[in-house]
C-alpha cells in the first residue's frame, strides 16, 4: 500500500510517499480502507516537534529519540470504509463507512490501517461516519467535533448566554461556534483577521481579530469563555467572565494552570482539558451532522502525494476550519 512515511523531524519535506506492507487485522481488529484523513495543526506540531529537548523527551522516547524510528506513518483522523474483520469482531461488518481518531496511535496517513473495534481512549474512538457528508469532510470531525462537543456538556451552556471562543476558526473553534449556536448562545468569535467573514458564515454573531483587537480589554462580559488554542491571557479572561462565567482552556500553558490553581477559589468556574473520546460522542457528532445542525468547515482538499504542501500550507496559518488530504 502507499503511505506517508515520516522520516525525520523538522520541515514538511520530510514527508515522502512509500510503497509499504499492507496491515492484517489481529482478531479483534478491522481493516479500513482509508479515503480521507485530516491535516491537522497537532499533525504539524508533532512533525516539527520544535520544543525544548526536556518537554519533547517523552515524546521523543515514545516516537523516536532523535528521529521518528517507533511511529513511522503520520496522521490521527480518518474516514473510511471496512474491508476486512477480524474472526471476534462483532460491532462491523465489511462495507461499514467508519470515522475515527487513533490518537497516539497516529498512522492515517496510508491507504489502509487496522484499528481495534474497541479503540482504547489513549489510542482514539471509532464510529459509523455520517451519512450525508464526504469522507472528506467526515475525517476532520472526530478529533475537533468531540473536543467542541465535550467542551459544552462540561460548561452546561444555557440558551442566551454570551460565549466566546478564541480560536474560532480553527478546527475545534469552528465546531464549537456551530454548536454554541445550536444551544441558543450569543456566540464572539475570536481569531485572526482572515477568518473572520468564515466564521460569520457559520453564524458567529461578533468577530473580533485578535491581532487587533483585546478582547479582554473592550469592557465586555461573558458566562463562558472557551479558548481551545491556550492562546488567552489568564487574569484578562477570568476578568472579563460574569459573576458565575466559566473559563475553560482546552490547551492550557503553564501560565493558565498555574492561574487556575490560584484562582480556584472564586464561584467563577476554571476548567482544563478532558479527554471526551468516546464512541458515543462520535453517534451524537453523527446525528447532529445528519440533521444540519453542524457542517464539517474544509478550507483545502489534497492527493496522498501532495502531503508537503498540505503540511506548508497548515504551516502557513492561513488554514480556515480544517485541510484534508483524499486518499
Ligand atoms: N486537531 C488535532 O488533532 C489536535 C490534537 C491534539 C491537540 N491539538 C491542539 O489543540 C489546539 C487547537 O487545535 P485546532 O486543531 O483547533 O487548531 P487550529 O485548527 O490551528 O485552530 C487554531 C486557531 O486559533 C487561532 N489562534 C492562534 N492564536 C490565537 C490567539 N492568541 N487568539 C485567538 N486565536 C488564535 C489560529 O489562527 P492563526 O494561526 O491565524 O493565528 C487558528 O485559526 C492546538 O494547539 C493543537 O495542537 C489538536
Amino acid at each position: 500500500m502507499k503511505a506517508i512515511i515520516w522520516t525525520k523531524y523538522g520541515s514538511p519535506d520530510g514527508l515522502q510517499i512509500q510503497e509499504v506492507e499492507k496491515p492484517t487485522p489481529k482478531d479483534n481488529e478491522v481493516l479500513i480502507k482509508i479515503h480521507a484523513a485530516a491535516v491537522s495543526r497537532a499533525d504539524t506540531e508533532f512533525r516539527r516537534l520544535k520544543i525544548p529537548f526536556p518537554f519533547s523527551l517523552p515524546l521523543r522516547l515514545y516516537i523516536g529519540l532523535f528521529k521518528p524510528s517507533r511511529v513511522k506513518i503520520l496522521g490521527t483522523e480518518f474516514a473510511g470504509e471496512i474491508v476486512e474483520t477480524g474472526k471476534n469482531v462483532t460491532q462491523y461488518k465489511v462495507g461499514d463507512q467508519v470515522y475515527g481518531y487513533t490518537g497516539l496511535g497516529f498512522g492515517t496517513y496510508a491507504e489502509y490501517r487496522c484499528i481495534s473495534e474497541k479503540p482504547s481512549e489513549m489510542a482514539g474512538v471509532m464510529g459509523k461516519r455520517p451519512t450525508n457528508i464526504t469522507y472528506e469532510e467526515a475525517a476532520t470531525v472526530p478529533f475537533g467535533g468531540i473536543e467542541a462537543l465535550h467542551s459544552f456538556d462540561r460548561v452546561n451552556i444555557q440558551h442566551g448566554q454570551k460565549v466566546l471562543i478564541v480560536g474560532a476558526g480553527g478546527s475545534i473553534g469552528t465546531y464549537s461556534v456551530q454548536l454554541a449556536k445550536h444551544y441558543g448562545a450569543e456566540v464572539t468569535g475570536v481569531d485572526s483577521g482572515g477568518k473572520l467573514e468564515m466564521l460569520r458564515s457559520i453564524g458567529a454573531d461578533h468577530v473580533i481579530d485578535y491581532t487587533r483587537e483585546d478582547y479582554t480589554k473592550n469592557g465586555k462580559k461573558y458566562d463562558v469563555i472557551m479558548d481551545t488554542i491556550g492562546g488567552s491571557p489568564f487574569w484578562g479572561s477570568v476578568n472579563s467572565l460574569n459573576e458565575n462565567g466559566t473559563y475553560l482552556n482546552a490547551n492550557p500553558k503553564m501560565s493558565h494552570m498555574l492561574g487556575m490553581g490560584w484562582a480556584g477559589k472564586s464561584n467563577k468556574k476554571l476548567l482544563s482539558w478532558e479527554a471526551g473520546y468516546s464512541t458515543e460522542n462520535l453517534l451524537r457528532l453523527k446525528e447532529l451532522i445528519e440533521v444540519g445542525i453542524i457542517k464539517p468547515v474544509i478550507d483545502r482538499s489534497y492527493s496522498l502525494d501532495q502531503i508537503v504542501e498540505a503540511h506548508r500550507y497548515v504551516d502557513s496559518e492561513e488554514k480556515k476550519g480544517n485541510v484534508v488530504i483524499k486518499i
